[in-house]
């Protein structure tokens, strides 16, 4: 049977499923019904020490579907952080620790960029027991307004002082949520990691423009007829979120040995989780997919991950962890390696083996352009 709890920055998890930050975690409500459906850990919404500043507007979710079956595949908010007073949230806090003494509490948290506020945060929310942080340095809508969120995610440099803060407060982990909105994620990446952050989770939501309604002209979410540009999740971000996992799996394992890595963005099974892990993460979390399905999607995450862990009779997930970033190399050693296997082949079959379906952009052909765009896709 294949063994799902990991440790992971001295935490104990019973299995690597943890719900991110955003309305899944947003009270002390839900954040008790994800621990009793089972998951392994669970990130509270967004916390700061003034949530007066922070108003939200409705509608503040849009929605992308596929033609066919109207399945739910984008999703993009312009939701704020919590808006719920920060003393609530730290009775909150206290009162979910002393009932699940046992299961694991990130404090997710963002301030402005004044090292005070962030030392505040950071003992206040250390005092009223939660186990680890994650610092939000990447909200794409709303905060950058104050310099908050991805306004420090996008500057390594800001980053990095602000995180030399909090590691110089924090007596518990910190995880250092970064935006997928930059070129190289690495940067920011290894400034959080330089400054002694034990963790990254990657990705938050991507910045966006869902779509504008044919019917009424205006763009959506529209909120009194305008809108602005939200940050987008759900299924449709996975392989985004999977590449920058990959490159920051790459940094930790080339530069920062032994830190962590919580991989987020579309997932939405126990496959999906696996692919992440065989990428590098030590945790997954899922935010939008809750929001559709509820907590017990959980059930079948966990089921999906231990049969694929079977198949492959890998006992740990040690054991799945980064097991395919070997796969990944340059697109010039791909040609080295297709070149020297079709030369084998040739020498097994005696004669010209040529399974290249195309072998210049000069055969691409107008009547059968759908046909060849197939071939290309297959193996
Ligand atoms: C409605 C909504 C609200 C969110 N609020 C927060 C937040 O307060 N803090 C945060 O760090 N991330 C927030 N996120 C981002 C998610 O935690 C996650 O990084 C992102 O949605 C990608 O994962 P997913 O596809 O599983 O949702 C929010 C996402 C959504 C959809």
């Amino acid at each position: 049977m294949s063994n799902l709890s990991i440790t992971v920055d001295g935490l104990k998890l019973p299995n690597p499923f943890v719900i991110g930050s955003g309305p899944p975690g947003t009270n002390a409500n839900v954040i008790t019904k994800a621990f009793d459906e089972g998951w392994g850990a669970v990130i509270c919404k967004t916390v700061s020490l003034d949530a007066s500043k922070v108003v939200n507007v409705h509608p503040r979710y849009a929605r992308l579907r596929t033609a066919g079956s109207n399945e739910i595949i984008g999703w993009e908010n312009i939701e704020l952080i919590s808006d719920r007073p920060f003393s609530i949230w730290l009775d909150e806090f206290k009162r979910i620790k002393d009932k699940y003494p046992e299961r694991v509490l990130l404090a997710s948290i963002m301030e402005e960029y004044r090292k005070e506020a962030w030392i505040e945060i950071i003992e206040r929310c250390q005092e009223a027991g939660v186990d680890a942080f994650e610092c939000n340095f990447s909200c794409p809508h709303g905060l950058p307004e104050r310099r908050m969120g991805s306004a420090m995610g996008e500057n390594p440099e800001i980053l990095e002082e602000v995180c030399r803060w909090v590691m110089s407060a924090a007596k518990i982990p910190v995880w250092a949520k970064m935006t997928p909105n930059v070129t190289h994620i690495e940067e920011p990446s290894r400034a959080a990691l330089r400054a002694g952050c034990q963790g990254i989770s990657a990705i938050n939501t991507i910045r966006s423009v869902i779509g504008v309604n044919l019917d009424t002209l205006r763009p959506e979410p529209s909120v009194e007829g305008y809108t602005t540009p939200g940050g987008y999740s759900c299924k449709a971000v996975m392989p985004v979120a999977l590449r920058m996992c990959m490159e920051i799996a790459k940094l930790i394992r080339d530069e920062f040995p032994g830190r962590s890595l919580s991989g987020i963005g579309g997932i939405e099974s126990g496959g999906d989780a696996a692919q992440f892990i065989l990428l590098g993460c030590d945790t997954v979390q899922v935010c939008t997919y809750v929001m559709k399905t509820g907590y017990r999607c959980v059930h079948a995450m966990l089921d999906e991950l231990a049969a694929f862990m079977e198949r492959h009779k890998f006992r740990t997930l040690a054991e799945v962890k980064g097991h395919s970033l070997q796969y990944f190399t340059t697109h010039h050693d791909l040609v080295r390696r297709q070149a020297e296997a079709r030369e084998r082949a040739k020498i097994a079959a005696g004669v010209q083996a040529e399974s290249q379906p195309i072998k210049s952009d000069q055969e691409w052909h107008g009547d059968d352009f759908v046909k060849q765009t197939d071939s290309l896709a297959r193996g």
